[in-house]
């Protein structure tokens, strides 16, 4: 099995943290996304302890919530003594109503609107990563009326291309976020913050990119940035004393992918970074990291009932599930790769190879391609793994098709934490 809390019952069936598959698309419908709370909490936990074992638990992980953003999840995080990285006012909202402390809250966005900043600064988000000048003067007038101080990093673009697809690739010169090194643009961003009355500015924060396998990229992502705070020590006299790395480590999807348990990478990092503090002799800053996909990912696996089977005879065989791109849209944006078995026929071999088809008036409406699976037939139920991550974060009403439900599974146990949409929220902001 692709993670260690699947398993088959008697009966050939699925399970997830100890709940049938097959009884839960039965009970709650499909296309129904399916967590595993235990998973998410063993993840999390996981994190905290090496930065305990190897930083004296000097810094803080702080869940990247766009992987998947609902009350429930930060209300989770939040039990396991996580912060959390929110992108948008919806998501700090989110944070917000769950519960989250707004300290614990590191807020981002290349294109931050001012009501977004307006938010961030009355709720008194512990973090406000910057990315443009323009955003820094707008955030600087903005603390101001609220007559306040905003604790500011600055987002920079490392220079390290880390082997990722193009799309989540976010750590080079020609990225959308951030401000370059080599041009010099970081250091005179550097400059204006430290010099903004109503900004105070505490670090510095990089991304490089996600799904990233290996921990070269993350370890020279942390060798580059001490140099530019000891650069930045030298030039203006300014001892930052927080760094935050992002996230990034990727999941296993299929089978075939052998990603760098996301231990070996902090451990990787950390080492990185104390090396080169000691190097230099520079304090060794507080430390943050943003996992999104490495803490859910793969702890979720999606639902779908099999509708109809179609054999286009030397070209392929369609399998039409009842979801598909709208609930999860990554096959039709990345190519993304993903394994799936019929949940209620799981100890047989998946003998055919399918392409799964969804249910969208779009050719490119799949889940896969090329994909193994037991033979199936209409009603099958299939399970598609590890879609925990960016799935029901990105999903979409594209046909009107409602938003499925989610269920957390907890020692086998299964509650609603999203409901399924109706026809009815739909139509809710129609006039
Ligand atoms: N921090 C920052 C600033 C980020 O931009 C991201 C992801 C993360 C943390 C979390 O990265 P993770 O640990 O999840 O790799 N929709 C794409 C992924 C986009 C990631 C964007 N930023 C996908 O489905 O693969």
């Amino acid at each position: 099995m692709l993670t260690p809390n699947l398993t088959v019952n008697t009966e050939g069936h699925l399970c997830i943290g100890g709940a049938d598959t097959v009884k839960l698309a039965k009970t709650h419908g499909t296309p129904l996304y399916v967590m595993d709370e235990n998973m998410i909490r063993e993840n999390c936990r996981g994190y905290e302890s090496v930065i305990a074992e190897e930083y004296d638990g000097n810094g803080l992980i702080c869940y990247a919530s766009k992987a998947l953003s609902c009350k429930e999840l930060y209300r989770i995080v939040d039990s396991e003594g996580l912060g959390a990285d929110v992108i948008s006012g919806g998501e700090l909202y989110t944070a917000l109503k769950a519960g989250m402390s707004a300290e614990k809250i590191v807020m981002h966005g290349n294109s931050k609107s001012n009501s977004e900043l307006q938010m961030a600064v009355s709720r008194g988000v512990g973090r406000i990563v910057c990315d443009n000048l323009p955003e820094l003067e707008r955030l600087d007038r903005i603390a101001g009326e609220a007559g306040t101080v905003a604790n500011v990093m600055l987002r920079i673009k490392p220079g390290i291309d880390a082997h990722t697809h193009d799309f989540v690739k976010t750590g080079c010169i020609d990225s959308k976020f951030g401000f370059a090194l080599e041009t010099g643009e970081a250091m005179a961003a550097v400059k204006a913050a430290s010099l903004y009355p109503n900004l105070r500015l505490v670090g510095l924060h990089c991304h490089i990119g996600s799904q990233i396998l290996d921990t070269e990229p993350f370890a020279e992502a942390a060798r580059v940035m001490v140099a530019f705070m000891d650069k930045i020590r030298t030039e203006i006299g300014i001892v930052l004393p927080e760094l935050n790395l992002g996230g990034g480590p990727g999941i296993r999807y299929t089978e075939e992918d052998d990603p760098k348990p996301f231990g070996e990478i902090i451990r990787a990092i950390l080492a990185a970074l104390k090396e080169s503090c000691e190097k230099v002799d520079f304090p060794k800053p507080f430390i943050l990291f943003e996992p999104g996909r490495s803490i859910v990912g793969g702890a979720g696996l999606t639902l779908y009932t099999v509708m109809a089977k179609k054999l286009i005879p030397n070209i392929r065989t369609y399998v039409l599930i009842d979801g598909g791109m709208c609930d999860n849209p990554r096959y039709a944006l990345y190519h993304s790769r993903y394994e799936a078995l019929i949940a209620n026929k799981a100890s047989e071999a998946r003998s055919e190879t399918v392409t799964l088809g969804g249910k969208c008036c779009e050719s490119g409406d799949l889940v896969g391609e090329h994909m193994p699976l037991q033979p199936a037939a209409e009603g099958d139920i299939v399970a598609v793994l590890a879609t925990g991550a960016y799935n029901y974060s990105m999903a979409m009403n594209y046909n009107r098709n409602p938003r499925p439900e989610m269920v957390m599974v907890k020692d086998g146990e299964a509650r609603t934490v999203i409901k399924r949409e109706t026809y009815e929220d739909l139509i809710r902001n129609d006039l």
